[in-house]
Order: structure tokens, then sequence, then C-alpha cells
């Protein structure tokens, strides 16, 4: 869905360049004070947003959150090879847990991860990595990621959740 997110640039821009143009016009007619602020405060926001690496997540399928768990292949969260090398995650997010919440892989591998929450929005981030993906309700989010070095990878929600967000969390063991 790089679509989305090209269209949701483009209006942001498209948005703030109107905005600065009528509160440009709306300064000069009435000699406001304060806009530029504002201004600058709202392209700072749309900036960060890109700039942060903020991923709109790309949708690799649709799921309804209240079937989750009979929904293959998420009614069996696990780790499975795939291909040598390779490895596919199927990984349920919900409160306050991943399942499962202990991933062993060998070191160089190529792994697949497709994340389903099964109530409230989540986030996945694996630290050390690029991965950094929001787990939308009604939405797999797919990431894939290679582990070259062995070691222990935590990964967490990073989207608060509520009262047992910040014990939501898990690692990635390669061996
Ligand atoms: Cu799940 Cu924060």
């Amino acid at each position: 869905m790089r679509f989305l997110g090209v269209l949701v640039g483009v209006l942001l821009v498209g948005g703030l360049t109107g905005l600065y143009i009528w509160m440009t016009l709306n300064d000069v007619l009435e000699g406001r004070a304060g806009v530029k602020q504002l201004l600058a405060a709202l392209a700072a926001i749309g900036a960060g947003v890109f700039a942060a690496g903020v991923h709109l997540p790309s949708p690799a399928g649709r799921i309804d959150p209240k079937t989750v768990r009979q929904t293959p292949p998420f009614d069996r969260p696990r780790v499975r090879g795939v291909a040598p090398g390779e490895y596919e995650v199927v990984l349920i997010a919900r409160a306050w847990a991943f399942e499962p919440n202990e991933i062993r892989v060998p070191r160089g591998s190529i792994v697949r991860f497709r994340v389903a929450s099964a109530d409230v929005i989540h986030g996945f981030l694996i630290e050390n990595t690029n991965v950094n993906v929001m787990v939308i309700p009604g939405q797999i989010a797919e990431v894939t990621a290679r582990f070259e070095r062995p070691g222990e990878y935590v990964f967490l929600c990073h989207e608060y959740c509520g009262f047992g967000h910040h014990q939501m969390f898990g690692k990635v063991i390669v061996e």
C-alpha cells in the first residue's frame, strides 16, 4: 500500500500549503500574531512523522479481530520454516502479550513476521532491526527481517494499549 502513503503525503503537503496561504493572507489582512509558530509546529509534526520512519502499515490482508484465533494461520501462532534459511512467524498481539513471545531461529535467517491484533491497536518493534510497524485491528501487518548476528532481540509493543502495555514484549533468539 505504497499508494496510501503517497496519498497521505500529498494530502498533508497540500493541506499545509493551503493552510500556509490562507494564514498568510489572514496575517496580512488582520495583522495576527502567532500564526507562524502554529504553522511551524504543524510542519514539524508532518516532517517528523516521515523523517522518523513511522511506517504506515502495509496490510498484507484483512482479518476480523474477533475471530483471529479461528482464522488460519492465526489459529496456530508459531514459527515455521518455509524454505532453507527462511522462516515465517505467525504472531498474535493482544492485551497484553504476544503469542508466541519467544521465537528461535538460526543465524542468517530471513524471517517474515505476520502479525494480527485480537483486540486493540498494538505495535511491533524489534530492537536493533528495522522492524517497526503498527498492528491495527482488522489488518495483517507483515514485515521481514534478516538476523545475521546471534543473540537476543527484544521485541515490544510501542503503541500504548492500556494498563499492561509495558509488559507486552518478547524476544527473538538467534542461535
Ligand atoms: Cu500493546 Cu502497547
